[in-house]
């Protein structure tokens, strides 16, 4: 039996049911890939997968991005309980890189190497809020007028996790953390083609900045106006979280955020990141004032 695909009524995502991704045969594989480039998010209920479930299943898209020091961790813990079972508090570094979730961007665009997609699953639930939303940047592109079109065609931006954090008060170090390296702001263009399905999707999001060409109050001006534009009914789905819930988005032509909840409550989510295909999610980088040295590589390590 092939899986169920409903689509989500938005220009994005579908609820895949019918099969057990832990134990996916070659035509299943072939369904849920095919659904992938079609809809871009993939919502999968209650499949409770292990960690090495997870893994393995964010595998069949690609690499795996290593998010950790540790070589060995390929899935990591998106939470704000901390191992003791403690909830962080609000002046603690991880706690802000959480809140940075709430602002609207795509994985990894920091990193010379883009991130591919990124795989999320249910631990721990909120009470209320807490959702994962996501918005279509094809859709978006697609729905822009042609003065903007023009505009914005020829035209890239620096990506850099210091100045997005930056802009919610928290100032960081090199090395405190993944993301602050000194390799460099990557330069992306505004509009990426996706490489399979050849679909043009807006490529913008909380760390776009620096805009070469323009000063930096239009490039601002420009890549926020761009944002509340593309994320918006109907290009958005809010997935609201139950235990054992997975769901995949293609980081290429999806934006996506986490939706506040009580704090005092604990969320806990287990993330693998698949890593972008060096051919096109490669990116050579600026010097990134705020990282002080520079140290250009097109690695992620
Ligand atoms: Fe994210």
């Amino acid at each position: 039996m092939p899986p169920r695909v409903e689509p989500i009524n938005a220009t994005l995502g579908a609820v895949v049911s019918g099969l057990a991704l832990a134990r996916m045969d070659a035509a299943t594989w072939k369904a849920v890939e095919r659904a992938f480039h079609e809809h871009a998010v993939l919502v999968f209920p209650g499949q409770h997968l292990t960690e090495d479930e997870q893994i393995a299943f964010a595998n069949c898209f690609g690499d795996i991005e290593l998010l950790a020091p540790d070589p060995a961790q390929r899935a990591v813990a998106i939470s704000n309980q901390k191992p003791d079972g403690s909830i962080m508090g609000a002046d603690e570094h991880r706690y802000k890189s959480l809140r940075g979730n709430e602002g609207w961007h795509t994985d990894s665009s920091y990193m010379p190497l883009a991130a591919k997609a990124s795989v999320l699953s249910a631990q721990v639930v909120p009470s209320a809020g807490g959702e994962t939303e996501c918005a279509d940047m094809r859709a978006a592109y697609d729905a822009l007028d042609d003065r903007t079109r023009r505009r914005i065609e020829g035209l890239s931006a620096h990506h850099s996790l210091y100045h997005s954090q930056a802009a919610i008060g928290h100032v960081v170090k090199p090395g405190a953390g993944y993301g602050f390296h000194t390799k460099g702001a990557p330069l992306r263009p505004l509009v990426k083609v996706h490489p399979v399905t050849g679909r043009p999707a807006l490529y913008i999001g909380r760390h776009a900045h620096a805009i070469p060409g323009l000063d930096v109050e239009e490039s601002e001006q420009l890549l926020s106006d761009l944002v509340d534009f593309a994320c918006r009914p109907p290009r958005t789905y809010a997935h609201a979280w139950r235990p054992g819930d997975v769901v995949i988005w293609d980081n290429r032509c999806v934006l996506h955020r986490a939706r506040p909840y009580d704090y005092r409550e604990a969320r806990v989510m287990r993330h693998t990141r698949v890593a972008g295909d060096p051919a096109t999610e490669l990116a050579p980088t600026d010097r990134d004032d705020r990282a002080g040295a520079y140290e250009p590589s097109t690695s992620n390590r």
